[in-house]
């Protein structure tokens, strides 16, 4: 088993360059599957999720090559199933998207229950309402979600929460049904607009995405062509709370500091010294930080994403601090793992609040899942001592050689 092993409280300086963005790669991919054409995705995250969707996109007759590391030809052309087998989806969320890629190019799918990280509920009834309004049928049994229609036809929906999933699926699917659809309160995340621009590239048309509503006009077939995904503001602003925690002096470079505004804005609060460039941001830690309130929100507010890394951090500041996690309702479960080291957050339904002032020692501890892991990794950097952490495929799932990374900036880190 590998785990992550730190000697802590060295800063980390330097300048480090931002992957491709897990959630909009993880769209892209299925996306590319609703493509009669080749398309060849640049910029792909070196990642645990990208691997398992290549290994879901080839058992459906996929042919998918590595041209490098971060760059994938993917020709949907000649597909043989449109069945999902439930062995090669490995448990992760980002399956649900193939629901819409076949169900619109096919008008059939059939695709396993998505997993991924256990942050609670996270049921997909949008997704599977906004099918039925372009005219599926569906039926989830067994684990197993089988959709089925003559034809798709133009349809409104409203979201009653702008989910990310919901959104994208269904802009997948209406893309390929008869007419308009609209999609009211949508989300409006970067990866919702990163996979948009994409299917526009292929031929869809798409208005309205990164406001809340977005209308599609159906067409008959995407074709193939070439796209990059945008950088990665979760792995940035993972980064970013690195540095600050550190007292380091980090510059996360090709990234879009505009989808940053939300965490350099909460940077700025705790007392950290930040310099935005056109492509960059230079994030400069300080030894006495401010505590803050932090509440959780869909973009353009802070991202439930970075919320374990930065109550990681607010555990640092010289006072009490007060985190409201607005989107899912088990995201503190890191908090145990998290007390090994030293931190302390009192959980209150929804809300927890540290005392501050934490002293964080390193010790062995386990993460979770993918973010949790990321605040871990960031406790260990400032903790007295050694820790090491189990638990690291959730990290690898979203992280590209996260260790490395941290490495090049100083870090005393590495796998074992
Ligand atoms: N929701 C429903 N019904 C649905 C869909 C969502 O009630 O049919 C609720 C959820 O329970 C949640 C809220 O709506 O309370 C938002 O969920 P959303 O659908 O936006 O989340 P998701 O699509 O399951 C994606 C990311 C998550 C990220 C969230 C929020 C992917 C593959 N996953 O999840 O990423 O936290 O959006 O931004 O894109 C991560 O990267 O660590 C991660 C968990």
């Amino acid at each position: 088993m590998e785990r992550i092993l730190i000697n802590g409280r060295k800063p980390i300086n330097g300048i480090i360059n931002i992957s491709g963005a897990k959630n909009a790669a993880v769209a892209v991919l299925p996306a590319a599957v609703a493509c009669n054409g080749v398309c060849i995705i640049d910029n792909l995250p070196h990642i645990e999720d990208v691997t398992n969707l290549v290994t879901a996109m080839t058992s459906l007759g996929v042919k998918c090559e590595f041209t490098d590391p971060h760059t994938l030809v993917i020709d949907s052309r000649d597909i043989t199933t449109h069945s999902i087998d439930i062995n090669k989806m490995n448990n992760m969320r980002a399956s649900y998207y193939f629901m819409g890629a076949m169900l619109g190019r096919f008008k059939e799918a059939t695709v396993p229950m998505p997993g991924g990280c256990d942050l609670g509920a996270r049921p997909i009834d949008y997704h599977l309402k906004g099918f039925q309004a372009l005219g599926a049928k569906v039926v989830q049994e067994h684990g197993i979600v089988t959709l089925k229609a003559e034809k798709l036809t133009g349809a409104l929906i409203y979201l009653d929460n702008p989910s990310v999933g919901a959104t994208i699926n269904f802009m997948i699917a209406a893309t390929f049904a008869e007419g308009i659809s609209t999609i009211e309160n949508c989300a409006k995340e970067p990866h919702v607009v990163d996979t948009a621009s994409f299917l526009k590239k292929m031929g869809a048309r798409i208005h309205g995405a990164g406001t809340s509503t977005i209308r599609i006009i159906g067409v008959e077939q995407l074709s193939g062509g070439d796209y990059t995904i945008v950088p990665d503001p979760i792995e940035t602003g993972t980064y970013m709370i690195a540095g600050a925690i550190t007292q380091g002096d980090v510059t996360v470079a090709g990234i879009i500091p505009k989808h940053m505004e939300s965490v350099t804005a909460k940077l700025r609060e705790v007392g950290c010294i930040i310099h935005e460039g056109l492509d960059s941001i230079r994030v400069q830690g300080v030894e006495k930080m401010k505590p803050i309130e932090l509440k959780t929100a869909y973009y353009p507010g802070f991202p439930t994403d970075l919320q374990p890394q930065m109550a990681t951090l607010l555990c640092k500041a010289s006072g009490s601090s007060i985190i409201t996690e607005n989107i899912f309702e088990h995201r503190f479960r890191y908090a145990n793992e998290l007390k090994r080291l030293g931190g302390f957050l009192r959980i209150s339904g929804r809300s927890a609040v540290t005392n501050g002032y934490c002293n964080f020692t390193g010790a062995t501890v386990t993460a979770t899942d993918l973010r949790a892991g990321a605040a871990l990794v960031i406790a260990g950097l400032t903790a007295k001592g050694q820790t090491l952490i189990g638990g690291v495929k959730h990290i690898d799932r979203g992280y590209e050689r996260l260790e490395e990374k941290l490495y090049s900036l100083g870090a005393d880190i590495r796998r074992v």
